[in-house]
């Protein structure tokens, strides 16, 4: 299929690199920068006061925001807009995880466009720009150092919607293995959940004749695999954090999904609703929605399900039917074998029928949207979902 491939974001990977930060803040333009991070690992690991002598050494001036929370507020990004309008801010510097840096890419409309920042995630109206940013990354997991989107929770009414566009791409990314040495494992493995997601929503899809994207996103899908289980082990392992980091970014900046028409990502609508009702780990949502999404739709695509059973996992059953569902069963086996969830029971929700109705309905936009490509869903195949997750 034809496509568009843009992936503009400068790279600097490796041990030391967050010491470049200042320099490469500078070689954007930006004097006044606002330095926006999270509920504190960056303040316990000493990576913040890196950051702001980077930043004085090249000369540049700075406002600090901290107190992102994972399914970041509405009301921290108006907080951070007002801050930087007052503070003449012309430069966002995110220092975090997907939080972190959606947050300041909402941040980022809220000054470059007139009016209220949340028409955007509510679909109203488009963006026509955003201020410029870079991030400091320190957990291998959403992908939004590269990607074009960004995901808020409204806390009137608890709605969590993702807006994309290209002017929030952030400028340059610094991406330091050793900085993500200091996660728990459980944000380590749901960030390799996430990694994977991001090439299995792409890698399900309806067409076909895209042999080079299959393989890059079967190689990528294994080489996370791997080192989610080194981790597991040791947390230190530099070569398996820095395979798990360069994941990230190539999983969510556009380049497994070339000739794909895009992919499915029914899943992760479906795991968002859960984000913005129970505030979970989006990785952990992930797992735990996944393998009911997968049951619920494989009948439309056995060969694409089987296809991916016996080049992840090397299966060859005899028939299309065993094995795409022997597929499945080896993707939940992982997720166990990692400490994942596989049920909402072990991602530790328990919904009721109403909760799962109002999830499906916002899911939805209330009737005015199906999602997923491989069998588009509605309001009642989501509530299915939900109920097939819960055991
Ligand atoms: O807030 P702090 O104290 O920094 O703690 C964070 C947070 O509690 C902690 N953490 C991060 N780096 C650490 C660390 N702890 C110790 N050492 C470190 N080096 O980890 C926790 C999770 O951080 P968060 O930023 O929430 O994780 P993630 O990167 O998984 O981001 C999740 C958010 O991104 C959205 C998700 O929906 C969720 O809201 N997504 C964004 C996407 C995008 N913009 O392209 C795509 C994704 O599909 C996803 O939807
Ligand atoms: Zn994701």
């Amino acid at each position: 299929m034809n496509f568009e491939y843009y992936a503009p974001t400068k790279v600097v990977f490796g041990k030391g690199s967050e010491e470049k930060t200042g320099e490469l803040v500078k070689d954007q333009g930006g004097h006044k920068v606002l330095l926006h991070y999270g509920s504190g690992s960056v303040v316990r690991s000493g990576l913040l006061d890196k950051i702001c002598q980077s930043l004085e050494k090249a000369g540049l001036s700075y406002v600090m925001l901290g107190g992102v929370v994972p399914n970041p507020r509405l009301s921290k990004v108006r907080e951070g807009i007002q801050l930087c309008r007052k503070e003449n801010v012309d430069f966002l510097l995110a220092v975090g995880g997907g939080s972190v840096i959606d947050s300041t890419k909402a941040i980022g409309y809220g000054l470059a466009n007139e009016g209220d920042v949340w028409d955007f995630y509510e679909r109203k109206r488009q963006a026509e720009g955003c201020m410029p940013l870079g991030a400091v990354l320190t957990i291998a997991a959403a992908g939004s150092e590269m990607s074009d989107s960004s995901v808020i929770t409204n806390e009137d009414g608890w709605i969590k919607r993702g807006y994309s566009s290209n002017y929030c791409r952030c400028r340059f990314v610094v991406m330091d293995p050793e900085l993500t040495y200091t996660l728990p494992d459980y944000q380590t493995q749901s960030g390799c959940v996430d990694i994977m997601m991001h090439t299995m929503e792409r890698y399900f899809n309806l067409s076909d004749n895209m042999e080079l994207t299959d393989g890059i996103s079967e190689t990528l899908i294994r080489s996370v695999m791997k080192n989610a289980k080194i981790l597991k082990q040791n947390p230190t392992d530099y070569n398996a954090r820095a395979e798990v980091m360069w994941a990230s970014s190539l999983s969510h900046n556009g380049l497994t999904g070339c000739g794909t028409g895009g992919g499915d990502w029914a899943s992760h609508q479906i795991a968002h609703e859960l984000g913005g009702m129970f505030d979970v780990a989006h990785g952990a949502g992930l797992a735990a929605i996944w393998e009911s999404w997968a049951r619920y739709v494989y009948r439309e695509a056995p060969e694409r399900f089987a296809g991916f059973a016996s080049r992840i996992f090397d299966l060859e059953e005899k028939d299309t039917e065993t094995l795409a569902l022997a597929g499945i069963e080896k993707m939940e086996d992982f997720y166990r074998s990692v400490g994942m969830p596989t049920s909402l029971k072990e991602l530790g929700v328990e919904p009721t029928e109403a909760q799962i109705h109002e999830m499906a309905e916002k899911c939805c936009f209330f009737g005015c949207r199906t999602v997923g490509v491989i069998k588009r869903l509605d309001a009642a195949d989501i509530e299915e979902i939900y109920r097939m997750a819960r055991e």
